[in-house]
């Protein structure tokens, strides 16, 4: 059978985009910004994104491109042996199990778009509100809805399917995000929050901070899942790579820092006396808890329905960006079993999306349902759920270490010279550029190195207590 293909190159690049912009750029960011400096905290990030992820982003989409396979296939077609193999299992094992976890947030958002459209903004503003909501059976009616659009979308294949949805998802997104900045913008005290964002204070900026910032670019791009290498088998040959892949690095960047314009000014609107450390520590906080009170808050101003009318927006518009994050996540291990058991895409979705549904289920059934699953290991201090265990393994820990096996690949078993022809093709003028030359330089020496730290800091942090970085910078008067 022909392998599918986009049938542009921004249809690609609208479905790399909807992959990249999603939870971590709508909310992760700007609650990392606000605590880490601000504009300082932006520039590193952005810097980040252009001269760490690019790189790697563009090599994931040459892979894929060159072998026209997912990344088990391109693993077992390039490596030739049974360790890079293994990588290759490793990085569709990954995706699936990331799926699972992102999937349980889907729903979540689903359901509070659910009771924002219903006007339950008193709900959704209580304490315990959450808590409450994800221990409900209600929560498995929202669960069959978002596995039915994903499977709707994926069911109709790459162009049908994936890049239907993001081309018009996307837009829509772009388009409802400037709306809702435009409106914050005007509520009063917004621009304190303006100014606090784009204010750099380069004092906040620690060992830590730096850590953190890389692996929210890493991740806030959708890399090292294998979803690039798989879309980018999808990419046709006459198609510019490297010009695909600055716009999908920019876009989502370019979300971000809408984003922030959006969240710290509503914070200041609401409360123009807040204290930073009164703004939740993370992003499940910030749009489980702590944004439901600001809307709760506007029905004083704008009345009932203009409220839940707000409110309605903003989680349609997360739910969006959740959705295309989703349908790419699900779709490797998809390609994957298509690719390498020939099932069709039906065959194949259906298996694999049953084992999702039942470790979702067992996931959204670990928050307190059920008590063993509930508190099923304990490590580096703490006790953890199987939800957390997900987290940590794969997202945590796995996620650089396959970031770190995929240059390593690309560079010592693929070569430089292939992936340099690779990004040639469609762009006749990257030949000698200070790109090509800075991608092949980077992927080969300083960027695996990162990530080797990355790794190492990660799993000595989270199973065993102990903070390599902080560790070290405070040693060298660097707190
Ligand atoms: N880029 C997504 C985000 O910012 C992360 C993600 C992508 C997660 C794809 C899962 C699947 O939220």
């Amino acid at each position: 059978m022909k392998r599918e293909q986009f049938s542009s190159s921004l249809g690609f690049i609208l479905a790399a985009a909807g992959s990249a912009v999603g939870i971590g750029n709508l909310v992760a960011f700007p609650v990392m910004a606000s605590k880490n400096g601000g504009a300082a905290f932006l520039i590193i990030y952005a810097f980040f994104v252009f001269f760490v992820c690019l790189p790697v982003m563009l090599a994931e989409m040459s892979l894929g491109r060159h072998t026209r396979q997912n990344p088990l296939g391109a693993y077992t077609e390039i490596g030739q042996n049974r360790a890079w193999r293994t990588v290759g299992w490793l990085s569709v094992i990954t995706p699936f199990m990331i799926g699972v976890f992102y999937l349980v947030i889907t729903v979540w958002i689903a359901g509070y778009l659910g009771k924002a459209i219903m006007g339950q903004l008193d709900q959704l503003a209580d304490p315990n509100g959450f808590g409450v909501f994800i221990n409900s059976n209600e929560l498995f009616a929202y669960m069959a809805l978002v596995v039915g659009l994903t499977f709707l979308i994926l069911q109709g294949g790459v162009k049908k399917g994936i890049e239907k949805a993001t081309t018009v998802l996307m837009p829509l997104l772009f388009v409802m995000l400037i709306a809702l900045v435009i409106y914050v913008l005007t509520l009063e005290n917004a621009m304190l929050g303006v100014k606090f964002f784009l204010v750099p204070d380069f004092s906040k900026i620690t060992g830590q901070v730096l850590n953190g910032a890389l692996a929210q670019a890493f991740f806030s791009l959708s890399l090292a899942m294998g979803i690039l290498i798989t879309y980018g088998s999808y990419i046709q040959k006459n198609n510019n790579i490297v010009s695909a892949g600055k716009m999908v690095a920019g876009l989502s960047l370019l979300v971000a820092c809408c984003s922030g314009l959006l969240i710290l000014p509503a914070a200041f609107s609401f409360n123009p006396d807040i204290e930073i450390s009164e703004l939740s520590e993370s992003s499940i906080g910030m749009i489980f808890m702590f944004l439901p009170k600001i809307f709760l808050a506007l029905q004083a101003d704008i009345g009932y329905f203009g409220a839940s009318f707000i409110a309605s927006f903003f989680f349609l518009l997360v739910f969006f960006a959740a959705m295309t994050s989703l349908v790419s996540i699900i779709e490797v291990p998809v390609a994957s079993i298509m690719d390498g058991k020939g099932l069709s895409r039906r065959k194949a979705l259906y298996s694999l999306g049953a084992a999702m549904v039942v470790l979702a289920v067992i996931s959204a059934l670990s928050f307190g349902r059920i008590d063993w699953l509930s508190n099923i290991l304990s490590y580096g201090g703490n006790t953890k759920s199987f939800f957390d265990l997900i987290y940590d393994m794969f997202y945590e820990t796995i996620l650089p270490l396959n970031g770190l096996l995929l240059c390593l690949f690309v560079i010592y078993r693929w070569k430089k010279h292939n992936l340099d022809a690779e990004m040639s093709q469609g762009n006749a003028s990257f030949a000698g550029s200070f790109l090509q030359k800075y991608v092949n330089f980077s992927l080969g020496t300083f960027i695996p190195v990162i990530l080797a730290i990355i790794f190492i800091n990660t799993v000595l942090t989270i199973y065993f207590g102990y903070n390599m970085l902080t560790v070290f910078f405070s040693s060298i008067g660097f707190n």
